[in-house]
């Protein structure tokens, strides 16, 4: 199990027009280590599925927005490793499903939905017990896959590489990649998390994952706030053209919601020489390619794929 994902690669990116500090930035392909289980979701599921296995359980239960990445990696993931799997969809229906829903169903994944005012309830006892009366056992996992098992798995994106670069860069948005990540490299380098939602709660819900893994010391990391184009999956003309423009330069996909986000906060931060002379940064991928489709469909083919 969790055996043939490919070693992702980590590539130059090429030198950037305005680099007055002559930083080396490189970026960690974890958008290729498996094609549908691809980037961070690759790493939340593995220990979580292993724990799953382990338990006996069979089916799968989890929660999502209707276009999330983590939904359409769980549909992918029991497919490939024989689980039954249950989506817990924020809000209703809309018919016809969009390209993620449509392929997690195509995977297997049986969908329902849930009314937002429920929805934010969803991890409470009376509504987990509702959906046990109604689905009978599973294993659940949480939104956006974090949890202590997700953070242990993500520590692994940095193992190996933990003395190469000054600096490793990731799009938050639960925080639990961060965490892993930050905990992987027990003390060493820098973390730099760009938030892809409205808010500035990320540095206290890293600090409260930190503490719950006894690593509540660790201090070098932060998280930057300014490169949120107006909250979750919000984007301007700006973040389009960075995406297509960093896409023929360098042939890397980037995603609107996340790695666009990442890329674009750390060109700047590189512009604006946030980083030292020739610092070594990595920026790292976490997938969410299978977003773009439906990005797209609503929004008229902005993104060049
Ligand atoms: C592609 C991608 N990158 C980054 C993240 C952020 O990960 P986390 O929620 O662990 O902060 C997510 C999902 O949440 C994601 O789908």
């Amino acid at each position: 199990m969790f055996q043939q994902a490919q070693i992702p690669v980590i590539t130059e990116v090429f030198p950037l027009a305005q680099n007055p500090n002559r930083v080396r930035l490189f970026s960690k392909r974890e958008d290729l280590l498996h094609p549908i289980i691809s980037g961070n979701k690759w790493r939340k599921l593995k220990y979580n599925l292993l724990a799953a296995r382990e338990a006996g359980e069979t089916t799968l239960l989890t929660f999502g927005g209707a276009y999330s990445n983590h939904i359409h990696a769980v549909a992918g993931a029991a497919k490939e490793y024989g689980f039954k799997s249950i989506g817990i969809i924020r809000g209703e229906e809309h018919l016809p499903l969009n390209p993620t829903l449509a392929e997690a169903v195509k995977m297997g994944m049986e969908i329902h939905y849930l009314d937002r005012s429920t929805y934010r309830l969803k991890h409470t006892g009376a509504v987990i017990r509702k959906l046990q009366k109604q689905f009978g056992k599973f294993y659940l996992i949480p939104e956006g896959g974090t949890n202590a098992l997700a953070i242990k798995g993500a520590a692994e994106i940095v193992r190996g590489i933990e003395n190469d670069y000054d600096y490793f860069c990731l799009a938050c948005g639960t925080g639990g990649t961060a965490t892993g990540v930050i905990t992987g490299l027990a003390g060493k380098g820098q973390v730099l998390g760009f938030s892809v939602l409205k808010g500035d709660f990320h540095a206290g819900e890293i600090k409260s994952w930190l503490q719950k893994q006894q690593q509540g010391q660790l201090s070098n990391w932060q998280v930057n706030t300014s490169y949120h184009f107006g909250g979750y999956a919000k984007f301007d003309w700006r973040l389009i053209k960075f995406i297509n423009d960093f896409k023929r330069a360098q042939q890397i996909q980037l995603d609107p919601v996340y790695t666009g986000k990442l890329f674009y906060g750390v060109c700047e931060h590189i512009k604006q020489g946030f980083f030292p002379e020739q610092a070594r940064v990595l920026a790292i991928h976490t997938g969410g390619l299978q977003g773009i489709k439906g990005f797209n469909q609503r929004f008229n083919n902005l993104i060049i794929t």
